[in-house]
């Protein structure tokens, strides 16, 4: 366990030295950056710092090295496992000032960009050039580019076109000493040693801290259709899944909503543009996208021709823009929509893809011995659910005391279906007390040594990931 020292005054004169209108110590910014979006947690830093360039990054670094002085990387805060809470107290190092888009290569189909960038500006500036960065979380329109390196973000497009660290092709990063280095090279193959990129794509910021990010990017599809599928059962939905696929069809979106995550978000937003029948248990959402109509409408034959098999009521083709606009927006809105109705916990189980089905019985019987209620949605093509568990009626005990016994049984039925703890929210805070279900102790212990190599103090993001 890492001793940490409090901020003292000297600290405070040592960064207003060099950087003086960017050093916060008021109770608006202890807020703001207290927070994220993983449930109702609130943890304050003792100063805010908002560096500019590479440099100072690297100067408060080194300070707080030899100071042994809590660093918390902070960005958009829109994460949902509390990787950017300052537990620790310390600084919380805010990278909103590193939010320029620096080179779009269109020779070599690669963009380098600062790590404040919100991802959909990136996406949306790119595509003016016809080129395509995918990974999409549902954060998309608020979160930022660096964040989605540290945790590793999907979200719908995964499914055909992977996850972040498949297009991190190279990463400007200050170490915890101080040092400023490249991960790598901004080539398409690379076989060069340790895959250092890779290491800090996922890193939740606890090796380092990201100043620079070059990505490989994709032709923009120009074309795509989007189906919704209504079920009487969940998991023949979910059956329906691996079926698509194995016809020969890797849809752009395959996304799954149980009932309740489909009506509460209408509830929440106020689109009641899609009839929600009595008997429909649960929805897909399918997408498919290329270049050609006529491939993308056969596609759609082939996935409708597939559905036959699993009893769904009449599918919806969405006719418009504005209809493919609105029922993204509710796959989009879920999360928002069930943290609205009451305390809850959110898990980011993932099994292939094939299990699904029976990850979603074991969910719906556990919760059943528990007694607690739980909404499913999320990327059924990867076999990635978001299983919320809200808190309801229950009380403050049942709550503190079950809950994290039903969780460690679901994350134990994860695990033994070939699955793991997290797609796409990372570990953090909130789930790290589970890494042993995921883990042997031999591979903690050398994820613990990987820590020690970079940050041999534990000064960045301490508290994350591992206990
Ligand atoms: C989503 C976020 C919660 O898929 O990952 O909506
Ligand atoms: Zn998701």
């Amino acid at each position: 366990m890492n001793t940490f020292r409090p901020i003292e005054k000297k600290d405070i004169e040592f960064f207003l030295e060099f950087m003086p209108d960017r050093c916060f110590t008021d109770q608006e910014n202890f807020e703001k950056y207290g927070h994220d979006e993983t449930e109702d947690l609130v943890y304050f830093p003792e100063i805010v710092l908002k560096p500019e360039t590479p440099e100072e990054v690297s100067k408060i670094l080194a300070y707080c090295n030899a100071n042994r002085i809590p660093v918390t990387p902070s960005g958009a805060r829109t994460g949902l496992s509390g990787g950017s809470l300052p537990v620790h107290k310390g600084i919380a190092l805010s990278m909103e000032k590193f939010n320029r888009i620096l080179h779009i290569d269109e020779n070599n189909h690669q963009v380098t960009t600062e790590p404040a960038v919100i991802t959909e500006v990136l996406q949306n500036t790119l595509k003016e050039k016809g080129l395509f960065y995918p990974p999409d979380p549902a954060s998309k329109g608020s979160c930022f580019i660096g964040g989605n390196i540290s945790e590793n973000s999907g979200g719908p497009k995964a499914v055909k076109y992977g996850v972040t660290k498949d297009y991190v092709l190279n990463l400007e990063i200050v170490l915890p000493t101080g040092e400023i280095i490249w991960t790598g090279a901004n080539v398409l193959k690379n076989a060069t040693g340790y895959n250092l990129t890779q290491l800090i794509v996922g890193s939740e910021g606890t090796l380092a801290v990201i100043t620079k990010i070059v990505l490989r990017l994709i032709p923009h599809p120009t074309k795509d259709l989007l189906l919704l599928v209504p079920f009487f059962d969940a998991g023949k939905a979910c059956e329906a899944v691996a079926a698509i696929f194995k016809a020969g069809i890797t849809p752009s979106g395959m996304e799954f909503m149980e009932r309740d995550a489909l009506v509460y978000t209408q509830e929440f937003t106020g689109d009641f543009s899609i009839e929600v029948k009595e008997n429909h248990a649960a929805h897909l959402l399918i997408e498919v996208d290329g270049f050609d109509s006529d491939i993308l409408m056969g596609e759609c034959e082939k996935i409708m021709s597939v559905l036959e098999n699993f009893e769904t009521d009449e599918i919806l083709f969405a006719e418009s823009e504005a209809q493919k606009n609105s029922l993204w927006s509710l796959r989009r809105k879920a999360g928002e929509a069930v943290k609205s109705q009451s305390i809850y916990k959110e898990e980011d189980t993932v099994v292939p893809r094939f299990e699904l089905p029976k990850l979603l019985h074991h969910v719906k019987a556990i919760g059943k011995k528990y007694n607690l209620h739980s909404v499913c949605y999320g990327h059924a093509g990867d076999g990635n659910l978001h299983v919320n568990i809200l808190k309801g009626n229950l009380s403050d005990a049942e709550w503190e005391i079950e809950l994290p016994k039903a969780i460690r049984e679901i994350f134990t039925e994860v695990v033994n279906l070939g699955g793991t703890l997290s797609g796409e929210h990372g570990i953090g805070l909130v789930q790290k007390g589970y890494m042993d279900i995921a883990f042997p102790e031999v591979s903690l212990q050398l994820m613990r040594n990987i820590k020690n190599v970079f940050d041999p103090n534990g000064i960045l993001n301490p508290g994350k990931i591992m206990n």
